[in-house]
């Protein structure tokens, strides 16, 4: 089987990444990780990339032109397929019609509820009975595009932001495999 060869973005603890690297070692799974872009230098996520040798770029969201050096790195590798795994930059109109369709991200929250930042504690302030994880494909607005997978579970009442966390993030370790199964099943 030919794999995609994919670039997971990353801005922070990369555990997302971790998990995405791990699966890619079976043979069935349909992408490769060849590629990680981060924009923080600090990120603890580069690591897992040092550690299994996958080419890592440090991006400057500073410089003026930095989605064309991005662009140019993921041609270089010849990148078909980009997870945004915890990735805290905005991705441009521009930039997401030259991967039409080819970006994924995933999103702490049962979308279409509780877009953006700050998510469990908004979904504590709610009243909702349940809440969960969802990988979707990236379109020009936030957390909007189609959705591919969710995951949820039942929120209790001795929840925090962090046990919400903690739970969320043990689904999305395998919505975000499942759903990129689902996305190359029929290809
Ligand atoms: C994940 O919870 C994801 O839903 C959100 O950012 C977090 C990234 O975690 N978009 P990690 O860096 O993969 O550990």
């Amino acid at each position: 089987m030919v794999k995609k060869r994919t670039c997971v973005f990353i801005s922070g603890k990369g555990s997302n990444l971790k998990n995405l690297i791990r699966k890619s070692r079976d043979y069935s799974f349909p992408i490769q990780i060849k590629l990680v872009i981060s924009n923080n230098k600090e990120a603890f996520g580069i690591k897992y990339a040092k550690k299994n040798s996958i080419p890592f770029f440090l991006i400057n969201t500073q410089s003026r032109y930095y989605e064309n050096k991005i662009f140019n790195i993921l041609k270089k590798h010849k990148i078909t397929f980009i997870c945004l795994a915890g990735y805290m930059k905005i991705v441009s109109k521009r930039f997401i019609s030259k991967f039409n369709k080819k970006i994924i991200n995933i999103h702490p929250s049962l979308l279409p509820k509780f877009k953006g930042l700050n998510t469990y504690e908004k979904v504590l302030k709610s009243e909702e009975i349940k809440t969960g994880c969802t990988v979707h494909f990236v379109n020009d607005k936030l957390d909007d595009g189609k959705i591919v997978a969710q995951k949820s579970f039942f929120i209790e009442k001795n929840d925090t932001e962090e046990t919400l966390k903690k739970k969320t993030q043990n689904l999305e370790y395998s919505a975000f495999p499942e759903a990129i199964i689902k996305i190359f099943r029929n290809n």
